[in-house]
C-alpha cells in the first residue's frame, strides 16, 4: 500500500495486531470507560445502538477463568480427548487484566438482527483500534466463551442478547513477533467501470 508515512490513520490500521500475551498490569482507571465511548461512535443504521459492554476484571475474571477450565474440561471429556491442556488453556485466559465482551441486542426482525451485528463488529474493532492508539493490547475472543450456556447465565445475559467477542485487553507482554500478511487488493476486486459500447 502506498501510503504518506505520516497518515497516522493508516499507521493505526495497518500496525494493530492481535495481542496474544498481556502482562498483569491493571490498565489505568478510565481507560475502559474511553474505549467503550469510542465503540459507541460506530455506524449503526438506524441509530438502533445494539451494543450493550460488559467489563470482567478482578476476582469476576478469575471465576470466568474458573469456568473456562471447567468448560473445556467437560468438552474434552465428551469427545474423549486427555485434559492435559485444560490447564494451559485457564492460564491463558487469565492473562489479560480484563475483559470487555460486546454483546448485541437482538431485534426479532432478521434483517434487523443481521445489520446490527454488523455494528457489534464494527464497534469491537474501534474498541481494537482505539486501544492500540493508547498502546493497549487487545485479543478478540469467539467460541466456548461466547457460546455456551453457562456464560450467559455468568454474565448475567438473556435470551434476547448476543456475545459477539469478548477482548482481552492489556499492556502487551512481547514474545517472538508474529508474521502478519494480507492479499493485495488487486488480487481481491474486481472493477467495473466505463460500459462498453455506450
Ligand atoms: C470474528 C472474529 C473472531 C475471532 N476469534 C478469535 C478467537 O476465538 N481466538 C483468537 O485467538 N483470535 C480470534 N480472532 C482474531 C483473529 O484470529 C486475528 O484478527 C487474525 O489472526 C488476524 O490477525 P491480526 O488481528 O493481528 O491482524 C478473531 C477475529 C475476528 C474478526
Amino acid at each position: 500500500m502506498t501510503s504518506a508515512p505520516h497518515d497516522g490513520l493508516w499507521q493505526a490500521v495497518h500496525d494493530r495486531s492481535t495481542v496474544y500475551h498481556f502482562k498483569s498490569d491493571p490498565l489505568p482507571d478510565g481507560t475502559i470507560d474511553q474505549l467503550i465511548e469510542a465503540a459507541t461512535w460506530a455506524p449503526n443504521h438506524r441509530l438502533t445502538e445494539p451494543w450493550r459492554f460488559l467489563v470482567v476484571e478482578g476476582e469476576s475474571k478469575q471465576a470466568l477463568a474458573e469456568l473456562r477450565g471447567e468448560l473445556a474440561r467437560r468438552r474434552a471429556e465428551q469427545e474423549g480427548r486427555g485434559l492435559d491442556r485444560v490447564a494451559a488453556q485457564v492460564a491463558e485466559f487469565s492473562e489479560p487484566p480484563a475483559y470487555l465482551y460486546v454483546v448485541q441486542q437482538l431485534s426479532g426482525d432478521e434483517v434487523r438482527r443481521e445489520e446490527d451485528y454488523a455494528a457489534c463488529a464494527i464497534a469491537a474493532y474501534i474498541v481494537q483500534l482505539t486501544a492500540h492508539a493508547l498502546g493497549i493490547g487487545a485479543r478478540w475472543g469467539t467460541g466456548l466463551m461466547a457460546k455456551d450456556p453457562e456464560v450467559y447465565r455468568f454474565l448475567g445475559l438473556s435470551e434476547e442478547q448476543r456475545i459477539v467477542c469478548f477482548l482481552g485487553l492489556g499492556y502487551e507482554r512481547p514474545t517472538d513477533q508474529r508474521a502478519r500478511s494480507r492479499r493485495p487488493p488487486s488480487e481481491l476486486t474486481r472493477r467495473l467501470g466505463a460500459l462498453p459500447g455506450r
